[in-house]
């Protein structure tokens, strides 16, 4: 399991270049179930023959950068590519990924030294910021294989930290790809289980919608990370989530924008967690939402819920998970599948 997260963690993939996470999804998943990719790229896996169908979905994509315009001395300014808060941008090391290969570059800023009082106080926008490569001018650029629309990821190693604890960049939801390659592993179910590794969920929840329409399942089941607020300088009432307390059973999000959890998969939840004595938290969220949002309007409306791993520092490179979590996730999904008795 530290394996795979590492490697899902590591791999690179912005909104619309999912390649590399597929892939690995991919080969994983060929050992237990039958697998195909549609039209827009989504991964689908299928495990069991039921008529009753039941979909998951965890997306492959992460928040990225994007090649915008090369100035003429050679730094790259960049579009964003899903929700950031600008400051986390400044000092990162990042990578540009280019037709010919890999290029590193950082995000730099203005030292200390050379700012006024007023300048240190103020949060820079992205607008504002470069990317340098070493390219020295558009020359340089052209020759390193660089083009308006490669895009940009964060250069950042996965790492274990003490109680149990991981960090790195693209938890968000990659550690919802790797819960979903270890249920579809272990589930054993008379029902049909379709595990999506889903497509640009940061910008507008696409690959979730269109494969929620193509499977039509009677229920679905979206994996990602909740944020968790047990850090300073957040209140509880802001969000009681803990890390290591569970994993996190949605009850409405984006206040209620976005899902409110349907009761058939809300109870499924709660009642297979507290059959199985799995520790869990539940969440009502104001702010961000999930490829749930997008299935239960699909079709004719499709029952949705979301099992989510509570996560530090969402939207960062250094997202910090506990593994306890993500295995209590896996648990409470796997055996929620094989208790589902739909009434007809
Ligand atoms: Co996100
Ligand atoms: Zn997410």
């Amino acid at each position: 399991m530290m394996e795979l997260l590492k490697k899902l963690s590591e791999a690179h993939g912005v909104p619309g270049s999912e390649d590399e996470v597929r892939e690995i999804m991919k080969k994983e998943l060929e050992k237990y179930c039958k697998v195909e990719v549609d039209a827009l790229g989504n991964l689908i896996a299928k495990k069991g023959n039921g008529k009753k169908k039941i979909m998951l979905a965890a997306h492959m994509d992460e928040i990225g950068l994007m090649v915008k315009h090369v100035d003429k001395n050679g730094f790259l300014r960049f579009a964003t590519l899903g929700g950031f808060f600008d400051q986390m941008l400044l000092s990162q090391r990042v990578v540009v990924h280019t037709k010919k290969g890999r290029i590193w570059g950082v995000v730099g800023s203005k030292p200390p030294h050379l700012m006024k009082e007023e300048e240190r106080k103020k949060v820079v926008e992205y607008k504002d910021m470069f990317i340098d490569v070493g390219a020295g001018d558009e020359k340089g650029i052209k020759k390193l294989g660089i083009e308006v629309g490669d895009y940009i990821t964060f250069d950042r190693s996965f790492k274990e930290l003490p109680g149990n604890l991981i960090t790195g960049k693209a938890f968000d939801a990659r550690l919802g790809c790797a819960a979903l390659i270890e249920i579809m592993k272990k589930v054993r179910t008379k029902h049909s289980i379709y595990a999506v590794g889903t497509i640009q969920e940061e910008v507008g929840l696409k690959g979730a919608k269109t494969a929620a329409f193509k499977i039509n399942p009677d229920i679905a089941i979206a994996l990602d990370v909740a944020p968790a607020g047990d850090f300073p300088g957040v209140k509880e009432e802001e969000s009681h989530l803990k890390v290591g307390s569970g994993p996190v059973i949605t009850i409405a999000d984006a206040s209620g924008r976005g899902l409110i959890t349907h009761p058939t998969v809300k109870n499924l939840l709660i009642r297979t967690a507290e059959k199985y004595k799995i520790p869990y938290q539940l969440e009502v969220g104001e702010g961000g939402t999930t490829d749930a949002s997008a299935i239960h309007l699909t079709r004719e409306g499709i029952p949705s819920g979301v099992v989510s791993i509570p996560t530090r520092y969402i939207h960062s490179p250094v997202e910090v998970a506990s593994l306890k979590d993500i295995e209590n996730a896996v648990k409470l999904v796997t055996l929620s599948l094989e208790n589902y008795s739909p009434m007809t």
